[in-house]
């Protein structure tokens, strides 16, 4: 079992998650972060932190969304380690709740 970072997260990045992980496990990409499954030890501790209430269970990704599990995992093994809370990106508070936000982007220019 482990948590997925999924679309909420995009042109956010409040990072307030990665301060709490025990085992440094959130990767970082351009647009969003992503968390490596097998590192991942389940405790749960990230998922209230985040303000863009982008972190699920693996089991309970809402519907939709279920394409950030495979994403997390491949991501994860391609983009770097990020161990400290830095500023959230310019725009935040705007795209925060934007619904969907990697169907209107091409989800490759978020990887990049
Ligand atoms: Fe890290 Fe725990 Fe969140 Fe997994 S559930 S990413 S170990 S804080
Ligand atoms: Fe993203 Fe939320 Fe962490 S917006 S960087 S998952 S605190």
């Amino acid at each position: 079992m482990t948590f997925v970072v999924t679309d909420n997260c995009i042109k956010c990045k409040y990072t307030d998650c990665v301060e709490v992980c025990p085992v440094d496990c959130f990767y970082e990409g351009p647009n969003f972060l992503v968390i490596h499954p097998d590192e991942c030890i389940d405790c749960a501790l990230c998922e209230p932190e985040c303000p863009a209430v982008a972190i699920f269970s693996e089991d309970e990704v809402p519907a939709g969304m279920e394409n950030f599990i495979e994403l997390n995992a491949e991501l994860a093994d391609i983009w770097p380690n990020i161990t400290e809370k830095k500023d959230s990106m310019p725009d935040a508070e705007e795209f925060d709740r934007v619904i969907n936000k990697s169907v209107g982007s091409k989800l490759k220019d978020l990887e990049r």
